[in-house]
């Protein structure tokens, strides 16, 4: 087995701080510095998992034997952080998203690989159990070709408005929709062509301020005729809820993260559980197994990991989302 990555992650804010809590307990990933210009949160994190605290992307560069960073500060700041990881050798797994600007994004894609570097995006549901065992069982033939996509994703209530603002995080579609239009895409193996999207009326008024949404419903029309549909919402309030169901021409699969993380297959046999598919934490075991196939493709593995042009298509779906709410239907 390869030596454990040294990893440093930097922001350990609402995000950040999971990530070194969850990937610390790994063997395939040393957690040894969090940097963050808070330098008290930065302490905080550091000490409760034995890491070195830093206040500065610079002091953590001074830190020998460093192979990587994971990036977990506000989206805007992510560029310039991923760039200065490239110019000093190290991979980078980058919180989603990588860039709001597309061209940018997919320069940073270049730049990765000129570099011979792994830019890795933290589309965390394509680690987690109940989402993985769906792409097996799709891969597998098990529903036959896919037809069409329900995903859902209700988180239970608002960040601040300064958060949603779309110029800082890219707003619900964005910020939100990602995740669901990668998984569109990734669960099926089709393209996003065209989309349409309807905003719901406002229910946090302070959201209008910023110009962002907390409800919207999207229609996602892919290759070979796939449909998906995407609904989020920022107020459902019981919890943080995320739901995916795909149906197929010889049945379907539905993905659960409440009450509980599984992966149901229904087809003319009937409706089971997968076995291997249940955690009753989708999200840290998604965390911790992200970090963890990022550092076995850091130490050379061949393995399906979501780069650049991942983050590059999800942003692009957003965009588009965000234009057709006020304009009609938009060609990708
Ligand atoms: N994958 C997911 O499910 C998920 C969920 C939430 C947030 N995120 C992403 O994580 C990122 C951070 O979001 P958050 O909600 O944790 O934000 P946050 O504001 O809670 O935390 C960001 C932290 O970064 C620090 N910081 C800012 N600039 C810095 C810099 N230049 N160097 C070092 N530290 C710096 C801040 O002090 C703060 O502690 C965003 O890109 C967001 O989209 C992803």
């Amino acid at each position: 087995m390869a030596a454990p990555l040294q990893l440093g992650v930097i922001g350990v804010g609402r995000m950040g701080a999971v990530h070194a809590r969850t990937i610390s307990p790994s063997p395939l990933v040393d957690v040894v510095a969090v940097a963050d210009t808070d330098t008290a949160a930065a302490a905080a994190v550091a000490g409760e998992i034995g890491a070195s605290p830093c206040g500065s992307t610079d002091h953590l560069l001074d830190i020998d034997g460093i192979d990587a960073w994971l990036i977990a500060t506000p989206t805007s700041t992510h560029p310039a952080l991923v760039r200065e990881a490239l110019a000093a050798g190290l991979h980078v797994l980058c919180e989603k998203p990588l860039s709001l600007d597309l061209a940018d994004s997919s320069s940073l894609g270049a730049e990765a690989s000129q570099a011979g570097r792994i830019l890795q995006i933290g589309f965390w549901r394509r680690f987690s159990p109940p989402w993985a065992t769906a792409k097996r069982l799709i891969d597998s033939g098990a529903i036959g070709r896919p037809l069409m996509v329900r995903l859902s994703q209700w988180d239970a209530d608002p960040p601040p408005a300064s958060f949603c603002d779309p110029k800082a995080s890219g707003g619900l579609a964005i910020d939100c929709g990602v995740h669901e239009f990668d998984l569109a895409e990734w669960i099926t193996g089709r393209e996003v062509e065209r989309v349409t999207s309807f905003t719901l009326p406002l229910v946090d008024q302070s959201l209008a301020e910023v110009g962002d949404v907390d409800n919207l419903v999207a229609v996602l029309e892919m290759g070979d005729g796939v449909v998906a549909t995407v609904d989020l919402s920022r107020n459902c309030r019981y919890d943080d809820d995320v739901r995916t169901e795909i149906l197929g021409e010889q049945g379907a699969i539905f993905v659960d993260l409440l009450p509980t993380g599984r992966t149901r297959l229904a087809t003319s046999s009937g409706i089971e559980v997968v076995a291997g598919s249940e955690t009753d934490d989708a999200f840290g075991v998604g965390i911790r197994t992200q970090a963890e196939a990022f550092a076995r493709a850091v130490a050379g593995e061949d393995i399906d990991i979501p780069l650049a042009v991942a983050s590059t298509r999800a942003v692009a779906t957003g965009l588009a989302i965000q234009q057709a709410a006020a304009t009609g239907p938009v060609v990708l």
